[in-house]
């Protein structure tokens, strides 16, 4: 009775057993093949039983089976018996499966039976290789992220840092990982950082994570750095982890910066333009109106004396605004080739002639420079104050060194200053061994009225006009200063092509007196009362017969009216929709011949190229004397004459 509940309680076991249970006898012939081997192998217990268990191998495992039973017969050498091991096994329609298969061996009365017990383990190989190739797939893009990604747990442990971390930072992953966060971040964040994750963990309230903000980095040698830092939460094991990525913005940063700063000095370029522009006719009257006082006044040397002191004041005011429209862009410029080791050769004695003695001038030429494209008398003007500059920041004295070399600006640069085309340029570098700049100095030393320099002593404009003509020259300005060790301002100019090196120095044609000229007609063509009155009053007084015009229609009228002015003097800038350019266009072909002379308080308008006038233009920059305005007649009227 006993037996047969045992017998009854053993086939209940191998019935329902989840995992295969094969008997065989030591010559390898199964006498027993449960339910659970049934599903595995897909034969019927009555197909398997009796057979040799071969039959449930594939070929290499079958041809081995034989020797292999028959070695541990004679050996007792174990290679799965109470062992167990991974093996695979064939299915009745020939597929095959890898299974854990463990063997018990038992003895009864003299004869050996083994006991296989066999579990599928197809599905858990699969899922480990899944977890391998999900860990592989995540290696890979830890290992080749651009961002860095760094996984920290609760107390700010460091679990993972990718290579582009110890890019970012500096570090070696082995550097860093069990330590803590903090050592990346650098005052006072670091501090505060405990008290973050600790606030996090009570209250629950974020301040990054889930959100990500821009944060500072501190590197291994103690730099820092922006970077935009987003966090993530994950559970592991029901701990808290979590993963920052850390995307470095110094470069976009930069480029922010620099696009703000090229904005501010783009809109203050504009207002200050503005100014000297309204300041030009103003001055132009205040100063006209002196010089006719005081060629009045010879008689009166104390009178004369106050009119002769507004013009000087006047003249000063007048350089001001120049500056002033250097810096917005707006002079007019008269590019040509020039062969800039000349012309620096050329400066040398004027530098010297201005320079305190103990300044040293030494030049660093070279001698297959390109010519550059640029106005000479501006490009003389911008070297001479930057060589001043030099002498202020050398006041016990130093070296000054004036270098030229051919530069290509190429793209890594150009990224770094947005404003700035990639090429080929000719490079005048000014150097001292100077005071130096600091880099809030540096930051701001372009902007106009800018100056470190005590009041009265500098205008701080010197370097803004250096910064117009270069940019309205199409060129680019640096500078490179170390606090007490000196400056370097690097010009920047375009190549001049073989066009432009064609086009000779003088546009301006050669002042031919004649007398001849008196008794002509000028057509006036000016829209601000005054500065019309004044230029009446003194054409008139030079001998000339004039007409006027408020505007481009008005002059045009006049000549529709049969008038025969020989000179038409006009305003670039005018209201009424027709500026001095196409006024002079057509005027002149209305009365083919007709010589024309412009003025501007700009001296540039939106016509002009970049500011770039056509060989042979004549311009009379305002504020302009009674001397100044007798002489480009004269050139324009003697030129006419001797044609
Ligand atoms: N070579 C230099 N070395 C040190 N600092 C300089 C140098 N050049 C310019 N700076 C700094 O930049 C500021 C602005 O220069 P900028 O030439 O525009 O004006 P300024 O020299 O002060 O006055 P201005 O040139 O109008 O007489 C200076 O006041 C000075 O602080
Ligand atoms: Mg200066």
């Amino acid at each position: 009775m006993p037996d047969r509940m045992g017998a009854i309680q053993l086939h209940a076991v191998l019935d329902t057993a989840v995992d295969g249970i094969i008997l065989i006898d030591a010559a390898g012939i199964v006498l027993m093949f449960n339910a659970a081997c049934e599903r595995l192998f897909g034969y019927n217990a009555g197909e398997v039983l009796g057979q040799n268990v071969k039959m449930l191998m594939p070929a290499p495992f079958r041809a081995e089976h034989d020797g292999y039973l028959e070695n541990y017969h004679r050996t007792g050498e174990r290679k799965i018996i109470g062992i167990g091991r991974e093996v695979v096994g064939r299915r009745k329609d020939g597929s095959t499966f890898a299974m854990d298969l463990s063997v018990g061996e038992a003895k009864h009365e003299g004869r050996t039976t083994f006991v296989g017990i066999i579990r599928d383990i197809t599905e858990r190989k699969r899922t480990e290789q899944e977890v391998r190739h999900t860990a592989a797939r995540l290696r890979a893009v830890l290992d080749t992220a651009v961002d860095g990604v760094i996984l920290i747990d609760a107390r700010g442990t460091v679990l993972m840092f990718n290579p582009a971390c110890e890019r970012l930072f500096g570090y070696g992953a082995e550097e860093v990982l069990g330590r803590n966060v903090k050592m990346l971040m650098p005052e006072p964040y670091r501090k505060e950082h405990d008290g973050y994750i600790e606030n996090y963990r009570s209250t629950g309230k974020r301040k990054i994570i889930g959100i990500g903000r821009e944060v500072i980095g501190q590197r291994k040698d103690g730099t820092t750095f922006p970077m935009d830092l987003s966090v993530g939460e994950a559970k592991q094991e029901g701990e808290a982890v979590f993963v920052g990525i850390i995307h470095d913005v110094t470069e976009r940063k930069r480029t922010e910066e620099q696009l703000v700063q090229a904005q501010k000095m783009e809109t203050v370029g504009q207002l200050s333009g503005g100014i000297a522009h309204d300041f030009n006719n103003l001055l132009t009257v205040i100063i006209g109106n002196a010089d006719e006082l005081s060629d009045a006044l010879k008689a009166r040397p104390d009178l004369k004396q106050l009119s002769d002191a507004i013009i000087t004041c006047g003249q000063s005011g007048a350089e001001l605004t120049r500056r002033l429209l250097a810096f917005s862009r707006r002079q007019t410029l008269q590019p040509v080739a020039i062969d800039c080791n000349q012309m620096i050769g050329n400066m040398q004695r004027l530098l010297r002639r201005t320079l305190r003695e103990d300044i040293e001038i030494r030049t660093k030429l070279d001698q297959s420079l390109t010519p550059a494209f640029a106005d000479p008398a501006q490009l003389e003007s911008a070297v001479l104050n930057l060589a001043l500059n030099a002498q202020d920041a050398m006041s016990a004295g130093g070296c000054l060194t004036l270098s030229t070399a051919d530069a290509a600006l190429d793209r890594e640069y150009t990224t770094q200053h947005p404003e700035v085309r990639a090429g080929q340029y000719v490079m005048i570098a000014v150097t001292d061994d100077g005071a130096g700049m600091t880099p809030e100095v540096k930051e701001r030393a372009f902007e106009p009225f800018y100056t470190t320099k005590e009041v009265g002593k500098g205008s701080g404009l010197g370097l803004s006009m250096v910064y117009g003509f270069v940019k309205q020259s199409n060129g680019h300005v640096s500078i490179y200063s170390e606090p007490g060790l000196g400056t370097t301002v690097r010009l920047y100019l375009p190549v001049a092509t073989a066009s432009a090196a064609d086009s000779t120095v003088d546009a301006i044609p050669e002042p031919a007196t004649s007398p001849a000229a008196r008794g002509a007609t000028i057509l006036v063509t000016e829209d601000d009362p005054f500065v019309r009155g004044y230029a009446v009053v003194t054409l008139k007084g030079l001998g000339y017969r004039v007409i006027t015009a408020a505007d481009g229609r008005e002059a045009l009228a006049h000549l529709a009216d049969g008038a025969k002015p020989d000179v038409l003097f006009t305003d670039i800038v005018m209201p009424g929709g027709m500026n001095g350019w196409e006024l002079a266009r057509h005027a002149q072909q209305m009365q083919p011949g007709i010589k024309v002379l412009f003025t501007s308080g700009y001296a540039l308008d939106t016509l002009v190229e970049r500011g770039r006038l056509e060989p042979g233009t004549v311009i009379l920059n305002k504020p302009y004397r009674k001397a100044e305005l007798a002489g480009r007649l004269r050139e324009i009227l003697g030129a006419a004459q001797t044609q």
